[in-house]
C-alpha cells in the first residue's frame, strides 16, 4: 500500500481523512457550524495604563488582537514576532488604522523555534514596569515533519516554547499585580491567555497511552493529527498549571486557554496539503470561516474574563468545556502525566523554572 509523502499515513487513510474528521469529532456538528456564523460581540474594556504582549502579532489573529488592545487604550502593546521586518510592517499598519492613538507599539523579536530566543525575550520583559496581559498566540500547523530543538516543530512551538514563555513571564505578571492592585482604587489582575484550538475535538490522541508522550511525538508517524495533538497537550498542561497556581489563596494571575474559532488567516500557509484537503478547507473557509478580526475578539474577552476563567477553556466569548478526553478521571491523570513530562523538559532548559508556578 502506498504512503502519502506529506502525512506519512497510508494513502487510503489520508484520502478518507476528511470523512474521518466527522467520525472522530467529539462535539455536535450543528453546534460547531452555528457558533461560527453568529457574530461575536464587539470587544469592550479599557486597558488604560496597561502593558500587553501578543506573540505572532505580525499577521492573522495576533495582528487583529494587537489592534484591538491599542484601540481599547492600552498604554503599551508589544508585538512579539520572529521576523522584525514583518513586525514593523504590522506596527505601521496598526498606527495608520488608529490615527491619533496614544498607544506605544513596540516590536520585539522572539522565535519559538529557539529556546534561547524565548529566554532572551522573557529577560527583556522582566525589565518592564508592568505586564498586564499576555496572549500567547504564535503557533504552527503543519503536516511536514521537521525538528526544532530536538522535537517535532509543532511540539516545540505550540507546547514546549509556549510553556517556557508562560513560566518565565509569570513572575513579572505577579509582580505587576502586587505592585498595582488597589492603586487609585483599581483592581490589577493580570491575564495569561494561551491560544488553543478546537482541533482537540478531532483527535483521539493515540500517544496518550505511550509511556512517554513527548518522546513518542519525536516520531514522524501520524502528521495529520499532530497539530491537534499539540494543542490538546497544551490544554492538559494549562489545566494542571492552573490548579497548581490555585494553591495560593486567590490566583494573582489568571491563566486560561482561548480558542478563536475557525478563522481565515495564514495558518495553512505551508501549502503542502493534499488536493482534497485544500478543497475542503477552501469550501469551509468560504462557508463558515470567521475573519481574523472576528476570531481575535475572543482574545480580548479572555484577557478580561477574570478569575472565573482561571483554568478554563474559553471560546465564542464564553466559558466552555474542552474535549471529553481532557475531562473526568482520565483527563486528570493525563494532565498530570503531560505536565510532569513537560516539567522535566523545561527544567532541562531552565533549571527550577517550574518553581515560578
Ligand atoms: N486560524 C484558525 O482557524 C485557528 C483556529 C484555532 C486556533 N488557531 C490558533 O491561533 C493562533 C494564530 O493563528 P493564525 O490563524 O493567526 O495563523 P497565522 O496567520 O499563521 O499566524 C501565526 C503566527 O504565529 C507566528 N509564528 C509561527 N511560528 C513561529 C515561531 N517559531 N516563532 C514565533 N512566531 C511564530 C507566525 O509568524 P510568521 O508570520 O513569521 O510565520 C504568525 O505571526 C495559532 O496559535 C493557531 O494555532 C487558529
Amino acid at each position: 500500500m502506498g504512503i502519502d509523502q506529506v502525512t506519512n499515513l497510508p494513502l487510503i487513510r489520508t484520502l478518507f481523512y476528511p470523512l474521518n474528521i466527522l467520525f472522530t469529532m467529539n462535539r455536535s456538528l450543528i453546534r460547531s457550524f452555528w457558533t461560527q456564523v453568529v457574530p461575536l460581540p464587539e470587544p469592550t474594556g479599557d486597558f488604560t495604563g496597561k502593558t500587553v504582549i501578543v506573540t505572532g502579532a505580525n499577521t492573522g489573529l495576533g495582528l487583529e488582537a494587537a489592534r484591538h488592545f491599542a484601540k481599547l487604550n492600552a498604554s503599551k502593546v508589544i508585538l512579539g514576532c520572529r521576523d522584525l521586518e514583518k513586525a514593523e510592517a504590522a506596527r505601521r499598519g496598526i498606527q495608520t488604522s488608529l490615527e491619533g492613538s496614544a498607544c506605544e507599539l513596540e516590536t520585539w523579536k522572539v522565535d519559538l523555534g529557539s529556546f534561547s530566543s524565548v529566554q532572551s525575550f522573557c529577560r527583556r520583559a522582566a525589565d518592564l514596569e508592568r505586564l498586564d496581559v499576555v496572549i500567547e498566540n504564535a503557533g504552527l500547523l503543519s503536516h511536514v515533519y521537521h525538528e526544532f530543538e530536538g522535537y517535532e516543530r509543532q511540539c516545540t512551538i505550540n507546547v514546549i516554547s509556549t510553556w517556557l514563555m508562560a513560566l518565565l513571564l509569570l513572575p513579572t505578571m505577579r509582580r505587576t499585580s502586587l505592585k498595582f492592585d488597589g492603586e487609585q482604587g483599581k483592581d490589577c489582575l493580570p491575564h495569561l491567555c494561551i491560544v488553543g484550538s478546537n482541533a482537540q475535538f478531532y483527535t483521539t490522541f493515540e500517544q496518550r497511552n505511550e509511556p512517554r508522550i513527548f518522546e513518542s511525538l519525536r516520531e514522524d508517524g501520524d502528521m495529520f493529527h499532530r497539530y491537534a495533538n499539540t494543542k490538546l497537550l497544551s490544554l492538559l498542561v494549562m489545566r494542571e498549571v492552573s490548579q497548581m497556581m490555585k494553591r495560593e489563596e486567590s490566583p494573582r494571575v489568571v491563566l486560561n486557554m482561548v480558542e478563536p474559532g475557525f478563522c481565515i488567516s495564514d495558518l495553512l500557509r505551508e501549502g503542502t496539503w493534499p488536493w482534497y484537503y485544500k478543497i475542503l478547507m477552501a469550501v469551509s473557509k468560504f462557508a463558515i470561516g470567521r475573519t481574523s478580526e472576528m476570531g481575535s475578539r475572543n482574545y480580548i474577552w479572555a484577557a478580561t474574563a477574570g478569575t472565573k476563567s482561571h483554568g478554563v477553556y474559553v471560546e465564542d466569548c464564553m466559558l466552555s468545556t474542552p474535549a471529553p478526553i481532557a475531562e473526568g478521571e482520565e483527563g486528570r491523570m493525563l494532565q498530570m502525566k503531560a505536565f510532569s513530562e513537560l516539567a522535566e523538559i523545561l527544567e532541562g532548559i531552565v533549571p527550577q523554572v517550574t518553581h515560578n508556578i
